[in-house]
């Protein structure tokens, strides 16, 4: 690749207004590109490529793919962006901030040796396991033959995981003997998912609450966000095939006081160390999928981003500029940073298209409301804007309907009025985000 220079970046005063370019087109990345809009230390902000809702925000849109490496730099030394916010994991993968750190501009997210922990499954368990951290036991495979002789003496159900990115659906929980067979043949002998199921991943099921915690690393520091909880079944009562999330509420109370600090003990700390001894400098987002089992919180994954639609209710809860808090973590200030939670609860409430995860139509026309109270937010996901100025339904996760409440209960009620002022022909989405949580409070 080419290297660019960035020549705003060397004249940048601290103080001089920030533009900020955000990479990205869905609803985590319009909640970025929010919080932005409304950071007082930024002038302008620019997404590539965005949505019509950051646009409706002050956006400006750039028709830039998010994983377009290349054009990416080339547009932030262009329109001499000081910040790149990287939404997704697969312009991280890829080096986008390594090749932007070589042109001189600051990147909030991890260089691709810290991505590799979202992009092989077989790497991040290798280094859980290195250091000692709480995780199922797996082994991987590249030979179907090899992982066949290894499911013969198998406890079922057993789960098989693509190694590499696979958009959220390169993991499979086999029933019996005869799905893992076939899922091993699909994988490794079909190339299911391309390059990234050549190597195969056979873990235990674990059992329990499935949850998860959102760290904001630089080097050896972090911090902990708040708790949330994601809903990632598309019906109600936690059924049906796993999508990329269909809601959430923040704070968790799944995880108390004393659960989180055996988290922090347990997990967080080795882990962030673990990255130091690796020669990993990661600063960004890390978040880390647990299952709370009965033997103690254990790892399923690593993330190297913002959940999506877990940013939609961390970031409106932060006090503490969230563009403050990038640069800290870009600076390798956060130790310093005292970072400030609102005593609100968020829900997110995700409207999607009947038929999502699996097939579902497009082009349908939105119906938005004209004003929205204050505390309601509604975050575009898969929206596109036709030639005469109509929103149409672009994708299986179309908005996000967030409400801010003095308890979950006054945010439910927010976040589901909100979604009936919203519509659309094939509009579906859950009735019981945070449900289970408002249970627990009243029983
Ligand atoms: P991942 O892509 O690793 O997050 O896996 C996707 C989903 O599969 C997770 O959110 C879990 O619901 C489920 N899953 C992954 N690994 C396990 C495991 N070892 N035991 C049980 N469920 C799992
Ligand atoms: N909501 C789950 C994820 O972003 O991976």
């Amino acid at each position: 690749m080419k290297m660019i220079q960035n020549p705003h970046s060397e004249n940048m005063s601290e103080q001089s207004p920030l533009t900020v370019l955000v990479v990205g087109s869905g609803g985590r990345e319009h909640t970025l590109a929010w919080a932005c809009q409304k950071s007082p230390l930024v002038q302008r902000v620019i997404a590539a490529p965005g949505n019509p809702g950051m646009a409706k925000d002050g956006c400006e849109c750039e028709n830039v793919a998010a994983d377009n490496i290349e054009e990416i730099v080339q547009l932030a030394v262009e329109t001499c962006v000081d910040l790149v916010v990287v939404g997704p994991e697969v312009p991280l993968s890829l080096g986008l901030v390594d090749a932007l750190a070589q042109a001189g501009i600051m990147a909030y997210g991890p260089k691709a040796d810290g991505a590799l922990f979202e992009a092989s499954k077989s790497h991040t368990k290798a280094f859980l396991l290195k250091y000692g951290i709480p995780t199922g036991a797996a082994d991987s495979f590249e030979d179907a033959s090899a992982a066949k002789e290894y499911l013969n003496t198998a406890a079922y159900p057993i789960v098989i995981k693509a190694d590499g990115l696979a958009a959220g659906k390169g993991v499979i929980i086999a029933e019996d003997h005869e799905t893992a067979l076939q899922t091993v043949d699909d994988m490794i002998v079909g190339a299911k998912f391309g390059e990234s199921s050549k190597t195969i991943l056979i873990e235990e099921c674990l059992v329990g609450e499935e949850t998860s915690i959102h760290v904001i690393v630089s080097g050896s520091d972090y911090i902990i966000l708040p708790t949330s909880q994601d809903h990632k079944p598309i019906f109600e009562g936690d059924k049906g095939p796993n999508t990329g999330g269909m809601g959430a509420y923040s704070p968790a109370d799944l995880i108390d006081d004393t659960l989180m600090q055996r988290i922090e003990a347990e997990i967080v700390k080795p882990s962030v160390d673990g990255l130091v001894a690796e020669g990993v400098d990661y600063r960004g987002t890390l978040y880390i999928g647990l299952m709370i089992t009965t033997t103690g919180p254990k790892v399923i994954e690593f993330n190297v981003r913002f959940g999506d639609p877990e940013t939609q209710v961390l970031i409106p809860r932060l006090e503490t500029d969230p563009v403050e808090i990038m640069l800290a973590t870009i600076k390798g200030e956060l130790g310093s940073l005292d970072v400030k939670i609102k005593n609100d609860y968020a829900i997110t409430v995700v409207l999607a298209s009947q038929g999502y995860p699996e097939s579902y139509p497009k082009g349908e026309i939105i119906s938005l409301p004209k004003t929205l109270e204050d505390n309601e937010m509604v975050f575009h996901a898969g929206t596109k804007k036709d030639a005469d100025g109509n929103i149409l339904t672009n994708g299986g996760r179309v908005l996000g309907a967030t409400a801010l409440g003095s308890n979950l209960h006054e945010a439910a009620e927010k976040a589901y009025r909100l979604c009936d002022r919203i519509s659309f022909d094939s509009k579906y989405l859950r009735r019981d985000i945070g449900a289970k949580e408002l249970n627990r409070q009243t029983t």
